[in-house]
């Protein structure tokens, strides 16, 4: 049986055999390191370092590639330890940029996918595959389908449209009609119509193994707006998965790849079948060696806000298995098996176990100081804990839902009826914002949600009146710019702001989130609201008469701020608060990336 191991190099030695330059792979992090939504934080499929290429730019290996290349996707962060998932992951590709196209990048998948000697030695009664349907501006592939002929029974060829056959790497990017090839994991289907095929996917009976894109056009705000300069393939093919088929796995989980990690890890904790855990310890530990090898720290932001959400998950992860195992042994794990491939994890391998157990042992301090916060809650009088309060502690804390629910049991705390159900959809919504934020980006966008819209508009004034609370009432807002997935505000102040400085504004608006203050507004001349001291940019005003909005009343007032609205009635509807990203703007002006969940 070939091992993970093999099959890379079988790939690459197969392409290479058909004269192509082998790469190495390209780091975790993407080129474009602005960190700015539209960019993508990490790579997250094997064509993405090569789209300048695919476009046109001359690459200095020439025009037929190879690689495997290292991916790391959290947009399935909760499906982690199913059958399929993995956060960290590589991808095999071969690229054709201007060069050879259709005829021979599917027989080469073909020969790859079926060949015993140089390739997998797939059945190829178990093989089927799928082809671009068309649509108004694309046609229909038939031309790939002619060629699949040659290998595959016609029936066994379905046309499908551009939700599963067309690919692209964003809205203004190359793009183009896919030919995906599918295993038969369970031997048994034999020949089916389209609905059959299309039920035995959706059990996943059968699994999609390889994407053969012909990449020749190119969107412009995710419309065809005309063709690339040159007749591109690009395919990808994910190395778990394919190793999962060729090792006859039910999930990648049981291939040689996690092998050794979940041996160590299942024998070292006393819950022989808690699967799901040790699955997501073994992902992540994989995850975080691979971006701490590309250089990521942990921090709060960006690149380093990922890492640190997925080494603090594994952390909870570890204590629901109760493990008893130093996190460096995994790290060797890792690193022995990744070694021989990835050469910088072997040279960096003592910054690698000191960043990662760093982070890990500041997670346990943050846990203990979270542990005090939910003991501050538990002693307020009368109080019981919301399901807010249980996603503050989490989000702002870093305190888990489930520890809380555990001290509330020890402490013998009242938590509100149906709090956890609460807590959990705050979370959904936070990850769903969080996931748009970066990745989600890079395959096209999510609708736009104009209700989202509002709750930002609201947080923004919140945020604007912490921001002077906090550093100084030189603070201005200079702009401001809102999707459904974020806030952006750029301000006045000269200084980067410290961690504390982040924390207490993010706890200044949760507190008034919290406080359910009302949100209300009264229509007054420029004068009067020049007079009233509201904030607001009143420097291009030409209106005679201006909306003024106040959050809070009487004494409780917490924001005055001239705007054109519109905003939420009251500042619970806004759920959590948390800042993903403080940055440099330009001199003296610094920029805010902030979501709600
Ligand atoms: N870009 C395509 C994918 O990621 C083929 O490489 O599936």
């Amino acid at each position: 049986m070939l091992t993970s191991h093999e099959i890379r190099k079988r790939f690459l030695d197969f392409f290479a055999s058909e004269r192509h330059v082998v790469l190495d792979s390209a780091s975790l992090v993407t080129e474009d390191a602005s960190g700015d939504t539209d960019a993508t934080l990490f790579n997250t499929a094997g064509m993405q370092p090569l789209i300048p290429y695919l476009l046109g730019k001359e690459h200095p290996e020439g025009r037929r590639l190879a690689s495997s290349q290292k991916c790391v996707r959290t947009t399935d962060l909760e499906d982690v330890g199913d059958a399929t998932h993995a956060t960290f992951f590589e991808m095999l590709g071969n690229w054709s940029l201007g060069d050879y196209f259709k005829q021979d990048a599917i027989r080469w998948s073909w020969e790859f996918l079926t060949n015993k000697d140089k390739g997998l030695g797939l059945d190829s009664s178990r093989l089927y595959v799928t082809v671009f349907a068309g649509n108004d501006s694309v046609e229909r592939d038939d031309e790939a389908a002619n060629i699949w002929k040659q290998y595959v029974p016609e029936h066994r060829i379905y046309y499908l449209d551009s939700r599963s056959n067309w690919w692209k790497a964003g809205d203004n990017s190359p793009a183009g009609p896919s030919t995906e090839m599918f295993y038969d994991v369970t031997g048994e289907l034999g020949d089916m119509s389209h609905e059959e095929f299309l039920r035995a996917d959706k059990e996943q009976k059968v699994v999609e193994i390889w994407n053969d894109v012909f990449m020749v056009y190119k969107l412009k705000g995710g419309e065809v707006e005309g063709m690339l300069p040159q007749k591109n393939v690009d395919t990808g093919a994910g190395l778990e998965r394919v190793t999962a088929v060729v090792q006859g796995a039910t999930s990648i989980y049981e291939t040689d790849i996690y092998e050794h990690l979940l041996a160590r890890i299942s024998a070292a904790t006393p819950h022989l079948d808690a699967l799901r855990p040790k699955r997501i310890v073994a992902d992540h530990i994989r995850t975080a060696v691979f971006l701490v090898g590309d250089g990521i720290k942990p921090s709060n932001t960006d690149r380093g806000y990922v890492l640190r959400r997925i080494i603090r998950r594994m952390v909870n992860n570890m204590n629901i298995l109760e493990m008893n195992c130093d996190i460096t042994e995994l790290i060797d794990i890792v690193i022995e098996k990744y070694g021989q491939v990835y050469l910088n994890l072997d040279k960096k391998k003592d910054i690698i176990i000191a960043v990662i157990s760093q982070e890990v042992l500041k997670y346990k301090k943050t846990l203990e100081r979270g542990k005090k916060e939910f003991q501050k809650l538990a002693q307020k009088n009368n109080t019981r804990i919301t399901g807010q309060e249980l996603a503050i502690l989490e989000q702002t804390h870093g305190f888990p839902a489930e520890l809380s629910l555990d001290l509330a049991e020890e402490f013998g705390v009242r938590i509100e009826p149906h709090a956890f159900d609460e807590y959990k959809k705050l979370t959904e919504q936070h990850q769903k914002k969080s996931r748009a934020g970066a990745e989600q980006k890079f395959k096209g966008g999510l609708a736009g949600n104009s209700e989202m819209e509002i709750r930002y508009h609201t947080a923004t004034h919140l945020l604007h009146q912490a921001l002077r609370d906090v550093l100084g009432n030189h603070v201005m807002q200079k702009g401001s710019n809102i999707t459904p997935e974020r806030m952006r505000s750029d301000f006045s102040h000269n200084n980067k702001m410290t961690d504390e400085e982040i924390h207490r504004v993010e706890f200044i608006v949760n507190e008034k989130i919290q406080e359910g203050l009302s949100v209300s507004f009264q229509t007054v001349s420029l004068e009067e609201a020049q007079n009233s001291g509201a904030l607001g940019l009143f420097e291009d005003r030409y209106e005679d008469r201006l909306d003024l909005y106040q959050i809070g009343s009487g004494d409780g007032m917490y924001s005055l701020e001239i705007c054109g609205g519109p905003h939420v009635s009251n500042t619970k509807e806004l759920g959590v608060f948390k800042i993903i990203k403080e940055e440099a703007l330009g001199s003296g002006v610094r920029r805010i990336k902030a979501v709600l969940s």
